[in-house]
């Protein structure tokens, strides 16, 4: 951590008089501050800077939305001049948009090229779920939806029914009806209670045998909607083997398999979807966050094209013409090309699953690493055992923030700590992160160990 000298401060601003301003203003429903108590003066590349002038390698990256960290000036640059042109242009055709869609769609792979359309949605990853439900139901006449445990796919009341954290939907009724919730292949703590090595792919024949069963009680079926990596569910890559009982159960049914990309995609995870290491062809996949490189809000789904069968105005919303993220968007497509973006995902996503490996044998409380490029999560266990410590977590994640280590936990209890750096994360800045991760979790060690503090319930026995 070190002062920003180039930048001046506001006079005798906190992030502590912040946090109170926004907590009189502000919904009670405001998330992050309240894990990590910061309020940001300014951000650049992978690093925030606080109010008091404190600064943070920033692997949260808005839950995902900055693939290239806060503001990289040569896509400012472009959002400037486009704000110049046109900014809002609802579903009329525009050069950024049009340029846009190109960039976009040229990232399918080759075997897939030509096959999609593309709907711009409600500028949010939800609205983006919402449509590619819509659709799905639409061409099926369905009414049921399949989702797995352990998903999520956002906060509106459709994709809450989809979601499946119980917490988010407590108190909320009459979600929509008709979702059905299926065991995702969370192999470290398996649904089945199996061990890794006795496993035989379970959850994957249990999904084949359920939809198999004529007396499985489901009406006609509208969807599947996966993510090929749970992300708040705690960084949970799919089976190979359960995601391709789910794609040959939708192939011979006939059903509309949906992959929910909204984390994953734009590089997140090695590929530019990560649905390609599955050899699979989803015929929806949903799209937001990463997408317009700059964090400027913007959604879309792309669609198998004989799914194309809606009308003028089935699935509207006011902002889907955002001409500054089309700008920025087809800007940072480019830039991923020229640059080899996903050869640095894979490259610094191994450096760090190496050194996430090592932390995990130096110290018990690491219980599983996991994931895939520069999605990365750490399960935080009582040593010695499977059980979650959310109270371990999130000690390390207040230490790791006071560090200068912006992380956010996730998963089953809180107790996973979720990894998401930008994807042109330099090996300069990766070190910075690792070398802060390993004294923080050396000190939570030494702290447990010296006042025999409980990994349970976080009480001090000394
Ligand atoms: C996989 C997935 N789907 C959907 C969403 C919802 O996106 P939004 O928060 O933009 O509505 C998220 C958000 O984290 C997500 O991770």
């Amino acid at each position: 951590m070190r002062f920003d000298s180039e930048v001046e401060l506001p006079p005798r601003a906190t992030n502590a008089a912040y946090i109170e301003l926004q907590r009189r203003l502000e919904s009670a429903a405001v998330s992050y501050p309240r894990k990590i108590p910061i309020a940001i003066h300014h951000a650049r590349n992978e690093m925030v800077t606080d109010m008091e002038g404190r600064e943070y390698i920033d692997f949260l990256t808005g839950a995902g939305v900055l693939p290239l960290g806060h503001n990289p000036s040569f896509l400012v640059e472009i959002a400037k001049r486009q704000l110049d042109t046109i900014t809002h242009g609802l579903d009329f055709p525009t050069e950024a948009k049009m340029d846009f869609m190109e960039q976009h769609l040229s990232m399918l792979p080759e075997s897939l090229q030509g096959k999609y359309k593309m709907h711009f949605c409600g500028p949010t990853g939800a609205d983006a779920v919402e449509a590619a439900i819509k659709l799905a139901k639409f061409n099926t006449q369905g009414g049921e939806v399949i989702s797995f445990i352990g998903g999520y796919h956002g906060c509106t009341q459709g994709a809450l029914s989809l979601t499946t954290d119980r917490k988010l939907k407590e108190g909320v009724q009459n979600l929509i009806p008709g979702v059905h919730y299926f065991p995702f292949s969370y192999c470290y703590s398996c649904p089945f209670g199996l061990e890794r090595a006795s496993c035989g792919n379970t959850c994957a024949s249990y999904f084949s045998r359920v939809m198999g069963d004529s007396h499985n009680g489901m009406g006609k079926i509208a969807a599947v909607i996966l993510e090929c990596v749970q992300g708040e569910g705690g960084v949970i890559p799919v089976k190979p083997a359960l995601m391709q009982a789910v794609y040959r159960f939708t192939q011979e049914q006939k059903i509309p398999l949906i992959i929910d990309e909204v984390q994953t995609g734009c590089g997140r995870t090695g590929s530019w979807f990560a649905f390609e290491e599955y050899g699979i062809e989803p015929d929806i996949i949903v799209m937001s966050k990463a997408i317009s490189g700059i964090g400027a809000p913007c959604a879309f789904i792309l669609y198998k094209k004989h799914l194309d069968t809606w009308s003028a105005g089935k699935h509207i919303g006011t902002f889907r013409g955002n001409n500054m993220a089309f700008a920025t968007g087809a800007e940072f497509v480019r830039f991923a090309k020229r640059s080899n973006l996903l050869g640095n995902v894979r490259e610094r996503g191994l450096e760090l699953m190496q050194a996430l490996k090592a932390l995990a044998v130096a110290h018990g409380f690491v219980g599983d690493v996991r994931g895939k490029g520069l999605m990365l999560g750490v399960e935080i266990v009582v040593p010695d055992s499977a059980r979650r410590s959310p109270k371990t977590a999130r000690l390390l994640q207040q230490y790791l923030v006071e560090s200068g280590l912006i992380v956010e936990l996730g998963g089953r209890d809180s107790s996973t700590i979720r990894l998401l750096p930008p994807l042109n994360i330099s090996t300069e800045s990766v070190r910075r992160a690792i070398s802060i991760m390993e004294s923080v979790f050396q000190r939570v060690d030494a702290e447990h160990h010296q006042h025999a503090i409980s990994y349970e319930t976080g009480d001090y026995a000394i």
